[in-house]
């Protein structure tokens, strides 16, 4: 696993690619973006995936690449389009936020019908899901003879 910022790492060296990002307030990084860009031709020619975290997938109806807002507002937003999608519910750990974080993501929960309780820690992955995702993937990468 590499982070996407490594810097001297030669892609081409890769076979399958998947690239995992977080939304904060409402975006993935920006730095998603601009590796996926700069990144578009030789994504495109190996296997690859892509899959968000976000606490909103913690709804059932939108925890899925085709319900979730985010996965959905994103694949609009650049022209690369992954082979294979997948979205996972992230974690919520008020305790490990600054003052500010707290107090936001406090409001976007009592928006969203959510934990507002600041002592909360809550995991909201499913690790089945993740699990058969990692499996799906192994699959891809079995069927292609990649190593
Ligand atoms: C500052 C901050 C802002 C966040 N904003 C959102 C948001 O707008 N929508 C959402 O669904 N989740 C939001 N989350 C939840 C994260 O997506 C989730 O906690 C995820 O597990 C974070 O993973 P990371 O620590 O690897 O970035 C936010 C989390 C943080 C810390």
């Amino acid at each position: 696993m590499l982070s996407i910022d490594n810097k001297g790492t030669n892609l081409n060296d890769f076979d399958l690619i998947i690239i995992g990002a977080s939304i904060r307030y409402g975006k993935h990084n920006k730095i998603v973006y601009e590796f996926i860009n700069k990144n578009q031709e030789l994504l495109e020619s190996k296997e690859n995936a892509f899959f968000s975290v976000n606490i909103v997938a913690r709804k059932p109806n939108k925890n899925t690449p085709e319900t979730n807002p985010y996965l959905l507002k994103f694949l609009k937003q650049i022209s690369w389009k992954p082979k294979n999608l997948a979205v996972f519910g992230g974690k919520l750990d008020y305790q490990k936020y600054g003052v500010f974080d707290r107090q936001m993501i406090r409001f976007i929960m009592w928006l969203t019908k959510g934990d507002t309780d600041p002592k909360s820690v809550i995991e909201y992955t499913n690790w089945e899901e993740v699990d058969r995702f990692a499996n799906f993937i192994c699959s891809i990468k079995d069927r292609k003879g990649i190593s």
